[in-house]
């Protein structure tokens, strides 16, 4: 008989999102005349930007043309995209990025539970705590953890609490962690950190010999100057942080499918005898061994991301839904809700009323109002008590949402 990865057993029933789908289906069969609207998973809803879809037709005819047709392309992603990036989104921030420490991927979900193929068993791993569940569920899986609590924290993993009490802005960890993964802007809370966190974080990682996994896909929706967008802005980062980062949310490419890492060749892991090894050897040589790279015709569309007209478009995109996430957060607030995020982010991190736990509210928002949103406890043990809102929507439901939140929620 096959034996099986026992670490599996130790995961929760089902991934968060799956859950809430699973839970939604449920309640959708017993009131068929629910109108439902889902401000839950942060998927896009608009269609992608006019400049895209023209790249990705004029992609869809070299291909099918002998003279133009491309097979495999470079695992590691074209050379015309990943010179944009550079081009666009490391030089003029000052980053000292190349285009070969570029990794176009399908998606930063894949990569950011990938990465850990590359890294050892016996690494101490730290988290903010509410968290992207991909991060804990890839290290269970992975057998870096122990079983989970009764707070659903899994033995092992550092958790770095982010509640309304810090500013959602953990303090470094007291014990030596090797490996931290940061999400800025934050998925869930919407928070974000200023140049003085991450300079910490960075001077952190140099002193203890310690790596940090930044995930920057919703670095597109700050509006804050003031804040970086990518960890590379801080002094030394280079030596010590790999970034992700995802056309997903600021081009509409959730269905789509493509994002990049970036792996800057002085980042370093040591062997079992002490050694320095670097990361980007060791990322290239697991991507070109299990994956063959991301379409040409959806690399082409990610390209046209990068032009003059890409450019205006994708900014109107992540400008509207900033726009909704203004209007989820003035009506929360309007209604007396504790609010955060939803400034340099595209979701609104709420208190639950009356200190009901994020499942109860869960329940009483689709309830009272059809809406669905996330419970903040999904997110880990420091959101129990929390909610997230998507402004991933149409401006239609958005209003039609805030009408129903302030006619039918019983507050
Ligand atoms: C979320 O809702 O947290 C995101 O959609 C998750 C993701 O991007 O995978």
């Amino acid at each position: 008989m096959a034996t099986i990865n026992e670490h599996y057993l130790k995961l929760k029933a089902g991934y968060l999102f799956p859950e809430i789908a699973r839970r939604v289906n449920a309640f959708a069969q017993q009131h068929a005349e629910a109108k439902i609207i889902k401000l839950g998973i942060g998927d896009v809803t608009e269609p992608l930007p006019p400049a895209i879809v023209k790249a990705m037709h004029s992609a869809v005819d070299e291909m099918a043309n002998r003279e133009t047709f491309h097979g495999y392309g470079p695992e590691q992603g074209y050379a015309f995209l990943r010179e944009k990036i550079v081009e666009h989104d490391y030089k003029p921030r000052g980053c000292a990025v190349e285009a070969d420490e570029v990794f176009v991927s399908d998606g930063s979900k894949c990569d950011t539970a990938n990465i850990l193929d590359i890294l050892g068993p016996g690494n101490t791993i730290a988290m903010t705590d509410p968290v992207y569940p991909v991060y804990v569920d890839t290290n269970v899986m992975a057998g870096h953890t122990g079983v989970a609590n009764e707070r659903g924290e899994y033995g092992g993993l550092v958790y770095l609490s982010a509640t309304a009490e810090n500013d959602f802005t953990p303090d470094l960890p007291t014990k030596k962690i090797d490996v931290v993964y940061l999400c800025y802007p934050n998925n869930p809370t919407g928070a974000v950190a200023s140049k003085d966190t991450l300079t910490r974080w960075v001077r952190y990682a140099q002193e203890h010999g310690a790596l940090i996994l930044f995930d920057a896909a919703y670095e597109a929706f700050i509006t804050d100057a003031a804040i970086p967008h990518s960890i590379y802005e801080i002094d030394g980062a280079r030596d010590v942080a790999i970034e992700f980062r995802s056309f997903s949310k600021n081009a509409g490419f959730t269905g789509t499918r493509c994002a990049y890492t970036v792996v800057p060749k002085s980042v370093t892991g040591v062997d079992g005898s002490g050694q320095a090894v670097a990361l980007h050897k060791l990322w290239s040589r697991r991507q070109s061994t299990k994956f063959n790279g991301v379409s040409y015709i959806v690399q082409r569309g990610a390209e046209a991301v990068y032009s003059d007209a890409g450019r205006k478009q994708t900014r109107e995109l992540v400008s509207f839904y900033l726009a909704n996430a203004k209007i989820v957060r003035d009506t929360l607030s309007s209604l007396g809700f504790d609010v955060y995020g939803g400034v340099n982010a595209p979701y609104v991190w709420l208190k639950t009323p009356g200190g009901m736990s994020s499942w109860t509210f869960f329940d009483k928002l689709l309830g009272e109002t059809h809406i669905v949103g996330t419970p903040g406890s999904g997110f880990g043990a420091s959101g129990e008590g929390y909610f997230r809102i998507s402004a991933f929507n149409s401006r239609a439901n958005i209003d039609e949402a805030m009408t129903r939140i302030k006619g039918k929620l019983k507050l």
